[in-house]
């Protein structure tokens, strides 16, 4: 198949871990006779330092005509004054958003092999295959912001806001995912506290009462969540929350595979082309070193075949060459605990040689 694909490297590490999946997608093309037509763009902070725009529309225009992107990741230091006119984050919401990517995917399955690399205990991780589906282009990261002068100090606020029809959209995309897994749907929100999350209660109930009957179904307040995800986290199949609260639960569900290096994401509209990129950011302690685990983006690029080009086989010929690598005790440093450990291309090129067979 023809396919056009635009790769957005970004900022910090990002450039780095992308350069090992573009070799993957090319070995890909090659062995399965597909042409990908690959394009490159900047977006985040290089966008900034380019263009002054940390997606200017020359970076945009060819996502729209793409068949999928792989973005590395936005965001470092160099950009973090809080008094700037714009931010590398701004970009990657607003690519978010131009291309109505609302269900963030974020699968959470940790590697038999790197059962040692979680800070958390055996018995605990095993088996644990989580789909987080992270709403994402409303709730606070989109609400009003603002900040004004009074009594003598500053006040900023932003607003957390939800429409039904936001809330429906993602609880589907969620509950469809269920039908084909363990049918089991969690939904995750602050109900006992916040308007928005009763609607969102509210809502994401109506859907699966109506829809989704076959599914079993309940509901888990954030904090609490928080601390089953690390207790009991085989207990969950498909959840699915808001926006921030998504972000945050992500993270922290990173520890049970082991790091925050091995976790991909696709991020999905009604149509049009999807956005992949691994959930962890820029980096910046380890840019520029080397050593950062290239695989979550590898992974990345994996779930771009499989939800933008339909290609499943290819797909999991390369998640079976990840696991194949790790199997035979190939680690980079953030999940070496303490043993040997290979840098960013080593990494690459021993999926590619597990690819190779
Ligand atoms: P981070 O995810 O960049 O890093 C957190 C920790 O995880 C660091 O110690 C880092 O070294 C480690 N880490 C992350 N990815 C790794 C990898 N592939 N291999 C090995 N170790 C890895 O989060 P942060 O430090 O809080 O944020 C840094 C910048 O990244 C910020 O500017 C933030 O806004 C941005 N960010 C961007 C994205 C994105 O582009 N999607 C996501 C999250 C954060
Ligand atoms: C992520 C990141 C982004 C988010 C930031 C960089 C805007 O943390 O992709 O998880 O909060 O969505
Ligand atoms: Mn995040």
């Amino acid at each position: 198949m023809r396919a056009n694909l635009v790769l957005l490297p970004g900022d910090g590490i990002g450039p780095e871990i992308v350069a090992e999946a573009e070799k993957v997608l090319k070995f890909i093309a090659s062995e399965h006779g597909h042409e990908f037509d690959i394009t490159t763009g900047e977006i985040g902070g290089c966008a900034i330092d380019a263009y002054g725009d940390p997606l200017p529309e020359k970076t945009l225009e060819p996502c729209r005509n793409a068949d999928g992107i792989l973005l590395g990741a936005v965001g470092g230091p160099k950009w973090d004054d809080p008094n700037a006119k714009t931010r590398p984050e701004v970009g990657l919401l607003k690519i978010r958003k131009e291309l109505g990517l609302f269900a963030n995917l974020r699968p959470i399955k940790p590697y038999a092999a790197l059962i040692d690399a979680s800070p958390l205990k055996k018995h605990i991780i095993e088996g644990v295959d989580i789909l987080f589906v992270r709403e994402l282009t409303g709730g606070i990261y989109f609400g009003d912001s603002r900040s004004w002068e009074e009594n003598g100090e500053t006040v900023a606020t932003n607003e957390m806001t939800y429409r039904t029809s936001e809330i429906e959209r993602v609880v589907r995309v969620a509950a469809k995912a269920a039908q084909t897994r363990n049918k089991h749907l969690t939904s995750v929100d602050k109900a006992n506290v916040l308007e928005v999350s009763r609607l969102w209660r509210k809502t994401a109930e109506n859907v699966v009462k109506k829809d989704f009957s076959d599914l079993k179904y309940d509901v888990v307040l954030v904090d609490a969540m928080a601390m089953h995800l690390i207790s009991r986290p085989r207990d969950f199949d498909v959840v699915v929350t808001g926006n921030l609260f998504g972000d945050i639960l992500t993270d922290e569900g990173s520890m049970l595979p082991g790091s925050l290096g091995l976790l991909p994401s696709a991020s999905l509209g009604e149509d049009g082309p999807g956005l992949y990129e691994p959930i962890h950011g820029s980096a910046p302690d380890i840019a520029g070193k080397g050593i950062a685990n290239p695989l979550a983006t590898i992974l990345a690029a994996a779930m771009m075949l499989r939800h933008s080009l339909n290609l499943i086989e290819e797909a999991d010929r390369i998640e079976a060459a990840v696991e194949s690598v790790l199997n035979a005790g190939h680690r980079t440093a953030d999940i070496a605990a303490g043993g040997k450990s290979l840098g960013t291309v080593e990494m690459g090129e021993k999926v590619l040689e597990a690819l190779k067979g």
